[in-house]
C-alpha cells in the first residue's frame, strides 16, 4: 500500500512513536483554572493574535505559546516530557465540546511532515446539575493507525455536508445535508419546523447560523479506509464509550487505552493512531475542555 507520506518521512514518523502516554498531576489544577481564565477573556476581548470559532456543538480558542511567558514556560514542560516539537499546519487551541468527538485521526495535510504527538491537558469537565455521580470523560485511543492525511471515519462517505446541529429541545442530532436542509428552512421566518423527525425552530439567526455552516471548508477528509477487515467491534466497549457513533462505523478498530480525563494530566500519543471522544453525555456531562494541539519534527 502506497502511503501518503514520503517514505522516508514515514520511516521517522514511526521512529518517534511511543504508544499512549499519561502524566498525572502534570500542571495544578489552580494552573488549569487560571489558562482556562486567560483563554477565555482573550477571546471576550477578541484581541491580538487570538482567535476563535464558535459553533453549537463547539467553541475554539486558537493561541500561539509566543503570546505570553507563562506559556513559553508550559511548552518548555511539555518538551520535557516529550522531547523537543514544532506546531505546523493547526494552532494550538482550547475547544470546549459540548458534543463528543468522533472517529478521527490528527495527521495533517503534508507528505513531508514528520507528525509527532497528539497532546492534549484536560482543563475543565462541566457536569450537568442533576448528575448523581460524577463519571468523568474519556479519551479512547485505538491501536489502529493511519497514515493518510487528517481524516474522520463513518461509512456514510457520500456527502461531506453532514453537521451536529441543536433542535428545538436543545437536543444534538445529525443532519446529514446541510444544504438540503438549508433548502427547507430558507423561506420560513419565527416558525417551527419538522426535518426527518426533528423539529427546529427557525428565525433569522438560525437561518444565518445553518447558512454559515453551509459554506464552511473541512479540514479532514472523509473515508472509511479505517475498516481493514470484518471485525465487528466490541459491544461492550461501544456501549461503554462509543454509542455517539453509528456501531457500524467501529468496524476492525480495537482500542488501545480509555484515558480517564483528570484535570491537569498531559496525555498525549502518535498522531498517526485513531482516536475519538467517548460519548460523555450519557453521564452527565455538558461539555468539557482541553487546551490541545498536532505537534511536529519538523519545522517549516
Ligand atoms: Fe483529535
Amino acid at each position: 500500500m502506497s502511503s501518503f507520506f514520503d517514505p522516508d518521512i514515514l520511516k521517522q514518523i514511526k521512529q518517534y512513536e511511543t504508544g499512549v502516554n499519561v502524566i498525572e498531576n502534570f500542571v495544578s489544577q489552580d494552573e488549569c483554572a487560571e489558562l482556562l481564565n486567560y483563554f477565555r477573556n482573550l477571546k471576550n476581548k477578541s484581541v491580538g493574535k487570538s482567535q476563535s470559532v464558535e459553533r453549537e456543538e463547539s467553541t475554539k480558542i486558537f493561541f500561539n505559546f509566543e503570546q505570553s511567558k507563562k506559556l513559553l514556560n508550559l511548552r518548555k514542560k511539555i518538551e520535557e516530557q516529550v522531547g523537543q516539537f514544532f506546531v505546523n499546519d493547526f494552532q494550538p487551541h482550547v475547544i470546549t465540546s459540548r458534543y463528543p468527538l468522533r472517529l478521527h485521526a490528527d495527521t495533517g495535510k503534508n507528505p513531508k511532515d514528520i507528525i509527532f504527538k497528539n497532546i492534549i491537558i484536560p482543563l475543565e469537565i462541566v457536569y450537568s446539575e442533576d448528575a448523581r455521580e460524577k463519571k468523568p470523560p474519556h479519551t479512547i485511543i485505538f491501536k489502529n493507525k493511519w497514515y493518510d492525511q487528517s481524516a474522520l471515519f463513518t461509512q456514510n462517505i457520500g456527502n461531506d455536508y453532514d453537521f451536529i446541529i441543536k433542535d428545538k429541545s436543545g437536543k444534538f442530532v445529525d443532519i446529514l445535508d446541510i444544504n438540503d436542509f438549508y433548502q427547507k428552512i430558507y423561506n420560513l421566518n419565527n416558525q417551527d419546523v419538522s426535518y426527518k423527525n426533528n423539529n427546529f425552530f427557525v428565525d433569522e439567526k438560525f437561518k444565518k447560523y445553518i447558512e454559515n455552516l453551509t459554506k464552511s471548508k473541512r479540514y479532514n477528509i472523509r473515508t472509511n479506509k479505517h475498516m481493514i477487515n470484518d471485525k465487528q467491534f466490541d459491544l461492550n466497549d461501544y456501549e461503554k464509550y462509543m454509542s455517539h457513533q453509528p456501531f457500524e462505523d467501529c468496524k476492525s478498530l480495537e482500542i488501545d487505552k480509555a484515558v480517564e480525563w483528570k484535570i491537569g494530566s498531559l496525555i498525549h500519543w502518535d498522531r498517526s493512531r485513531i482516536h475519538s471522544s467517548d460519548n460523555f453525555l450519557v453521564n452527565n456531562v455538558l461539555n468539557k475542555t482541553p487546551l490541545a494541539m498536532f505537534t511536529s519534527k519538523t519545522k517549516f
